[in-house]
């Protein structure tokens, strides 16, 4: 399968005006055309809109979006998951308008996290107002990355890896403790990441469950001093930081986390790594940073 990359991301929350403020005054994220009362459209770049928040009855991931080129990739993308037993389901004309995509099905991964894949996402081309002059690091290497909650996590990897061709960047064992709601007793749980281009990861596989559905999503941004900047407005806006600044070993990205509304966190990062995929292995990683990210709690 050849998807390219990690297109939007689709979060549904009971506090949507907790989110307008993060989204807007603290990521500096700026609300694209479109937005309505009960729906946030932002924009990062020049897609019309990259993330969108629907208001309603939960905090949760509704939908990771993954693009392919075109409609026959699509095509093959729907085959190929039919074939390997993963029922997929075209979306309507409704959710394609919504989305601003040209073709678009609806899928879920082993674990059941909701998964679309699609082609043709309408572009922006009036100059992108962000707030603070920061820039996000997106293109063809797509939004960032998210970390999705996979209790079954070797069925996961193997979705991923296998089925949708993403390529195996490492991975990390966890205690136990890391991962409190495991099914299995084991010694560690692996930790996957993964990428179907040449940002490090696109994704990540934890290996518990999580209610919402998302562990967090990293957003990048072309400077260090656009994450400094961040971090003060976090904490300038009394939101808790539940990673401190620091440089992961895997992607080398400089960032911290924040706690986001509805019980999962952002991580705002600068400096993230570029593979080439045909030159690169596999590798364990045996820490998660080189300096910092001290998690709190
Ligand atoms: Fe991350």
């Amino acid at each position: 399968m050849d998807i390219r990359a990690l297109g939007y991301l689709r979060l549904e929350t009971t506090r949507p005006a907790e989110w307008r403020t993060y989204a807007l005054d603290l990521l500096g994220m700026t609300e694209a055309p479109g937005s309505t009362e009960d729906t946030l459209r932002l924009r990062m770049d020049d897609r019309v809109h990259r993330i969108t928040v629907h208001t309603g009855t939960a905090d949760r991931l509704l939908a990771a979006g993954w693009e392919v080129a075109d409609a026959a990739a699509l095509d093959r993308a729907a085959r190929e998951l039919e074939a390997a037993g993963h029922p997929v389901k075209a979306a309507d004309a409704g959710e394609l308008d919504e989305r601003r995509v040209r073709g678009l099905i609806h899928v879920s991964d082993p674990c059941g996290n909701p998964l679309e894949i699609y082609w043709g996402q309408a572009q922006d081309h009036t100059p992108l107002g962000t707030p603070y002059g920061n820039r996000f690091v997106t293109g063809d290497l797509g939004l960032g990355h998210v970390v999705l909650p996979v209790p079954d996590i070797e069925a996961a990897r193997d979705f991923y890896e296998h089925l949708l061709g993403f390529q195996l960047r490492d991975s990390m064992r966890l205690p136990p403790q890391a991962v409190p709601t495991a099914t299995a007793q084991r010694d560690f749980h692996w930790m996957h990441f993964l990428s179907p281009n040449r940002r490090h990861h696109s994704l990540g596989l934890y290996p518990g469950a999580l209610p919402p559905g998302i562990v967090h999503f990293m957003v990048e941004l072309e400077t260090l001093d656009d994450v400094g900047h961040g971090l003060d407005r976090m904490n300038a806006a009394g939101i808790p930081i539940a990673s401190s600044l620091g440089r992961h070993t895997n992607d080398r990205m400089v960032s911290f986390y924040a706690q986001a509304p509805g019980g999962f966190q952002v991580e705002y990062g600068w400096d993230g790594l570029l593979v080439d995929p045909a030159a690169w292995v596999a590798k364990e990683i045996t820490a998660d940073s080189f300096w910092g990210h001290r998690w709190n709690g």
